[in-house]
């Protein structure tokens, strides 16, 4: 196959690219503006197979990249990811997130591409009611960045219906952690308000202190539960994603592992990981996070080859912090 991947330079990108150069044939081509992504992860990159990288923007004129590639399929990544600052500023976001998928489809549709692996996000299921989560379970999201992405997940379908030759795989991805097990690649952004990048930070000096956002959660030990999902294996489920829409139908799935832990277990075990007793303070309570969210996966996992081969919380742990030592 002939695969266009948007956004590659950044964080789960590229460890899409790095899988499908070293365990598939298909002829990779990256477009990724750098806004956030990084030129190292191509370079890196490029030294296990060759590809063609564009330094452009969704924004641009992509009707050369179009013409002269003829792709089969699109992994598409680029988009903006911070919630707090879809709050703040939600047209950049719709315009990102939402406006370009139209676009992006728009290129499907002149340039004949049929196959369509969309980045979507438990942010969709905003508040739920019920800890574990499922594709059918109502998404009813709390801030512009979910609403993006199930705006875009619409957009998509509704394209889909238009056009009985084109296939989507809409995937849902949870707490996504973690890096490269060879150490090429991570996650780069400075200013990440993820949990356990927070805590390799800390553990390394680059913060002072971390927060725990609430302990008076109705969970075990009053901390909130999420399902933490290496991104090594996020990225084999994209794969396992196309091969399976290429020779059956559209699908969303959710893609976590099915089972949670709670911010202080994290902790908890970073502590452990790194033997260094690191500083946490107990902060208030952030607006919109739910006390538990667990994926219900086990439709990824029936229908599909999807094997995810780092289930391990320490090894997550682990591979953070040896990517936040390199950076
Ligand atoms: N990181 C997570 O925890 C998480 C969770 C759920 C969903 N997602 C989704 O996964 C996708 C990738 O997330 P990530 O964590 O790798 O983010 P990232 O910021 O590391 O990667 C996004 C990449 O897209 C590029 N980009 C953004 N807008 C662009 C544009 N208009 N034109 C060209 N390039 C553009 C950026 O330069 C960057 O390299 C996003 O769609 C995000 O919404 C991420």
């Amino acid at each position: 196959m002939n695969i266009l991947i948007t956004g590659a330079a950044g964080y789960i990108g590229s460890h899409v690219l790095k899988v499908l150069l070293e365990q598939s044939s298909h002829e990779i081509c990256v477009i990724d503006n750098l806004s956030k992504g990084n030129i190292n992860a191509i370079n890196e990159l490029k030294k296990i197979r060759n590809f063609e990288f564009f330094n452009v923007s969704l924004e641009d004129d992509l009707n050369e990249i179009f013409a002269k590639h003829k792709f089969d399929a699109i992994i598409h990544f680029a988009a903006f990811i911070e919630v707090f600052e879809s709050t703040q500023d939600p047209l950049k976001y719709y315009l990102n997130n939402t406006a370009n998928v139209a676009k992006i489809l728009t290129y499907c549709k002149i340039y004949g591409v049929n196959r369509f692996i969309f980045s979507s996000t438990a942010a969709v299921y905003g508040e739920p009611d019920t800890p574990e989560v499922s594709e059918e379970s109502q998404t009813i999201p709390i801030n512009p960045y979910g609403y993006s992405k199930l705006m875009s997940e619409q957009v998509i379908k509704d394209y889909a219906t238009s056009n009985k030759e084109f296939r989507y795989a809409i995937l849902r991805y949870f707490n996504v952690a973690g890096a490269d097990p060879d150490g090429l690649i991570g996650q780069n952004y400075p200013n990440a308000t993820h949990l356990i990048k927070v805590a390799v930070q800390t553990i390394l000096g680059k913060r002072e202190k971390m927060a725990i956002y609430g302990d008076d959660y109705a969970t075990d030990d009053g901390t909130c539960v999420r399902d933490y999902i290496h991104v090594s294996d996020l990225a084999t489920a994209h794969v396992s994603a196309l091969n399976h829409i290429n020779e059956n139908q559209s699908e969303i799935f959710n893609v976590g592992y099915g089972r949670g832990f709670s911010v202080k277990e994290v902790v908890k075990m970073a502590k452990e990981v790194s033997g260094v007793d690191f500083k946490v303070d107990i902060a208030n309570r952030r607006d919109g996070d739910p006390s538990v969210l667990i994926s219900n996966a086990s439709k990824i996992k029936t229908l599909t080859d999807w094997t995810p081969k780092f289930d391990d919380l320490k090894l997550i742990i682990k591979t953070a912090l040896e990517w936040e030592k390199r950076l």
